[in-house]
């Protein structure tokens, strides 16, 4: 069969490199890709967000399925673009249609269906600009600190959490006047601070059934410690230690059974990717968010641990056959550093040259931010460059080769953690 992923990411590449493995997969595009999906796939220079020459892409390649890789066309409605067109019946989507994709689109459906469906997340209230002064008051007698949330999608900056009342006062006006994230900011949710540990849960769902994927601990600040602003996600390792067999056994029960029957009982046929953002809350599960797509970096350290075939996966799940199917998953545990651009994720340059990345040994490097330059050059094109993942029998070894692979590659202005995993390391048995 013929394949078409859309994006241009680390995410993307990993899922091009694992479906490029598969005897099922004929011909396989990425659209737009990035200088690493070339090395598996062909590249098409079209817009994740461009429905119509994403279509013309379709028929000219006779695309039997496509792979959604990020949120935003999930949100504006790639999946129903298709679905409403009897000439693509046949073709197989991975990724939920619009109102699946409010799970991660509006952080209010999102609450109000875990509200709805019983699912543990922590408490909160929605505030519009006619509550303003209502949110104002409400904020005045909260506990500390204190969460803020913009409704939709806002690039992953669209969360504030403040210990003080007249700094989250503050953000409550400017989000809502619209000054801040536009109309992204035109309902906030407000909600209780989760002390706990992050962890990062990925389920495949045909609509009915499911397959829990390995999890993934991302690492989301730019500084080591977790330290300075929040990025897209420095570093990933799965599996993931204090996800133990009993606590994972939790999230199925509380959070991804309700979760899967709350979607069929509100009538959503969800098929695709849903990554569950969880805190470990002494040993409980809470959702801290949801999105309808996998992370990035997880895919990266994700992927590599599943050893059943990616397309033969993807294809029941779209028929609705996922418990037909087996999922396996190797017991090795994976590492992705991911190394960036001098300035991220502020304003950084594009263009310069990346060498001594061929010849990378036991790491996989997967492309997140790369172009083509000339005479087989490659530069950076984004903020994170590369995600270096390595695959080993232990995490301390898998940690090793990944952080050698990020010491290895160079560019002008160059930065990667070199804690990632260190604190799972030195996590208590
Ligand atoms: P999000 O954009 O929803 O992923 O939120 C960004 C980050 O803020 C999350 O990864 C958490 O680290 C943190 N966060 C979000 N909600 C809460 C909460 N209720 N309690 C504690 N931390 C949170
Ligand atoms: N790494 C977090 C995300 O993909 O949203």
């Amino acid at each position: 069969m013929n394949i078409l992923i859309l994006g241009s990411g680390g995410r993307e590449h990993a899922f091009a490199w694992k479906l490029a493995q598969s005897p099922l997969c004929d011909n396989l595009f990425v659209a737009p890709g990035n200088a690493g999906t070339a090395l598996n796939a062909t590249n098409l220079n079209i817009a994740a967000t461009d429905f119509e020459a994403i279509a013309e892409a379709v028929r000219t390649n006779a695309i039997d399925l496509l792979l959604v890789g990020p949120e935003e066309p999930l949100v504006k409605g790639v999946v129903d673009y298709f679905r409403n067109k009897p000439e693509f019946s046949s073709l197989r989507i991975i990724g939920p249609d619009s109102v699946g994709a409010q799970l991660e689109g509006s952080k209010d459906f999102s609450k109000q269906f875990m509200v709805r469906h019983g699912i543990p997340a922590a408490a909160s209230r929605t505030f519009t600009p006619e509550t303003l002064d209502e949110g104002l008051e409400y904020l005045s007698g909260h506990s500390l600190p204190i969460v803020l949330k913009a409704d939709g999608l806002a690039a992953g900056k669209g969360v504030i959490i403040t210990e003080n009342v007249t700094e989250a006062q503050d953000v409550l006006r400017t989000m809502l006047s619209g000054e801040k994230f536009g109309e992204a900011g035109s309902k906030v949710v407000v909600e209780q601070f989760l002390r706990g540990i992050e962890l990062s849960v990925f389920v495949l769902s045909d609509g009915v059934n499911y397959k829990i994927l390995p999890e993934a601990k991302d690492y989301k600040r730019i500084g080591e410690g977790d330290t300075g602003p929040n990025t897209g996600g420095m570093g990933a390792v799965s599996p993931v230690k204090f996800a133990t067999a009993k606590f994972l056994q939790k999230v199925e029960e509380k959070v991804v059974k309700p979760t899967l029957a709350g979607l069929q009982k509100e009538g959503i046929r969800y098929v695709g990717f849903i990554f569950i953002g969880l805190m470990n809350v002494k040993e409980e599960p809470y959702v801290i968010e949801y999105n309808a797509r996998m992370g990035d970096p997880e895919t990266e350290v994700v992927l590599p641990r599943i050893q059943s075939d990616l397309a033969e996966l993807l294809t029941a799940a779209a028929d609705g056959e996922l418990d037909k199917v087996q999922l396996q998953v190797s017991p090795q545990t994976a590492v992705t550093t991911v190394v960036v651009s001098g300035g991220y994720p502020d304003a950084y340059e594009k263009g310069k040259e990346i060498t001594e990345l061929t010849g990378l040994e036991d790491v996989t490097a997967f492309h997140a931010g790369t172009s083509p330059g000339h005479n087989g050059h490659v530069l950076t094109n984004g903020g994170r460059v590369l995600a270096l993942t390595a695959l080993a029998n232990s995490l301390e070894n898998a940690v090793q080769k990944s952080q050698k692979a990020a010491r290895t590659v160079q560019f002008d202005g160059k930065y990667y953690r070199k804690d990632i995993g260190l604190d799972l390391i030195r996590y208590p048995d």
